[in-house]
């Protein structure tokens, strides 16, 4: 199945080639796709959306709210949740709309929203498709970075011949296909990432831990896999949940796990990135019964854990890449090289605690890239999906460099 774990909107309009859009939605389901369907009010006079609905599994999103019971469709929401937009068939005037900024239906909302490739296949009589103003759409929508999926030509509905058919389904789920396999530049590679808090126990019930969320871990994790790569993540305590089949979960809690987990699996990759926030200290001994209150002080007595970035930078072949994050409140820049230095990282990602919207829990974060040279890059502020592009971006490009040397 080679859509598994790709989520993708299917859009549909009011086009005669609609009635293939069943068959355009049963391919891409058969490859493992997760489809959502948003139809034009339109679209429902070709197909229904009933058919639509029962072949993707999903109710079909087509009104701004439900009319039975008021519930809002986000086309935020799933235009975040896209890995691909997919409006098969485009007619004229949608792809107007589009090229316009015309948003009077939920299709056009969510095609605005979406912060996702977007694909589109045109359908329309050859005339229309021929016409200055049509013309003029497409290379708008090319302009935005949209793929067009040229028609085809022969015969069409109106009994004309020439170009305007829809590509065909299959063909539509190769092309599908085709673009997902493109940005797989790190087929055939494994990397570990490490993410999340680790859990230094006090007691049975007691630890030491971090606000750490797992977040920027587990969206890089999520890149690395987008882009082909097995992945292993050795992951503190976190509530979050991944469904991709290329990525493995080895739950820990400690930052002694943690190493533990790491020293095995580093060598069998080509690389590793240490995101998680492990505990600097952790308690000299564990009390095996809850440590009642009294009325003296508390003292716990700490001892320094193993640093697992530094271990595995020691470990380091010429052929992996080792990349650290910083979180740092003061001198930043020199601080984060020297991190790098330490733990014989190739790059650091450094996050100011200074940056607001940046580290922990938050959804967003804004970086600093700082290479073995001390050459910093500096990003916005992003959404942590999209700072897991940069990183990973970068990740390819020092393995093709490697790969040269
Ligand atoms: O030295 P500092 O904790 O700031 O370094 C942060 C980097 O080192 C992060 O990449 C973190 O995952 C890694 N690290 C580690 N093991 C530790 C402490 C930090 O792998 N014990």
């Amino acid at each position: 199945m080679r859509l598994s774990g790709k989520h993708i909107i299917l859009g549909l309009t009011g086009s005669i080639a609609a009635y293939k859009a069943a068959y355009l939605l049963r391919g891409l389901i058969k490859e493992g796709a997760d489809v959502q369907v948003v139809m034009t009010p339109a679209a429902k006079e070709f197909i229904t959306p009933v058919t639509m609905s029962v072949l993707s599994g999903k109710p079909v999103a087509s009104d701004f709210f439900s009319l039975s019971d008021g519930s809002w469709h986000s086309h935020v929401d799933m235009g975040q949740w896209a890995d691909l937009m997919l409006i098969a068939p485009a007619t004229a005037a949608t792809m107007g709309k589009m090229a316009h900024g015309v948003c009077d239906n939920l299709l056009i909302t969510t095609y605005l929203s979406a912060k996702c490739p977007v694909m589109i296949a045109p359908s329309m009589d050859l005339d229309m498709f021929q016409h200055p103003a049509n013309r003029a759409n497409l290379e708008i929508l090319r302009s935005f970075g949209n793929l067009i999926i040229e028609p085809g030509e022969g015969v069409l509905a109106s009994g004309l011949h020439g170009k305007g058919r829809m590509e065909e389904p299959e063909n539509i789920v190769e092309e599908v296909i085709q673009f997902f396999n493109q940005k797989k530049k790190l087929l055939n590679k494994h990397f570990l990432v490490t993410a999340g808090p680790t859990y230094e126990k006090i007691d049975p019930v007691r630890f030491i831990g971090n606000y750490s969320s797992g977040k920027m871990g587990y969206a890089i994790a999520n890149e690395l896999a987008d882009s082909g790569a097995r992945v292993t993540i050795v992951s503190g305590p976190v509530h979050i949940r991944t469904v991709n089949p290329e990525i493995s979960i080895i739950p820990v809690q400690s930052a002694g796990e943690m190493l533990e987990q790491c020293l095995q699996i580093f060598s069998h990759t080509d690389g590793a990135v240490m995101c998680a926030a492990v505990a600097d200290f952790t308690p000299e001994s564990v009390s095996e019964i809850k440590v009642k209150r009294g009325n003296d002080n508390l003292n716990i007595q700490l001892k320094p854990t193993n640093d697992i970035a530094e271990a595995l930078g020691k470990m380091k072949t010429k052929n992996q890449l080792l990349i650290g994050f910083a979180l740092e409140t003061n001198d930043e820049l020199n601080n984060a090289f020297h991190k790098l230095q330490r733990k014989s990282l190739d790059f650091i990602v450094l996050n100011s605690m200074n940056d607001p919207g940046a580290g922990f829990e938050v959804d967003t974060n804004k970086i600093t890239i700082i290479d073995k040279d001390n050459n910093p890059t500096f990003f916005e502020l992003k959404s942590k999906s999209k700072v897991a592009t940069d990183i990973v971006a970068r990740i390819i490009s020092e393995m093709e460099q490697k790969a040269c040397q």
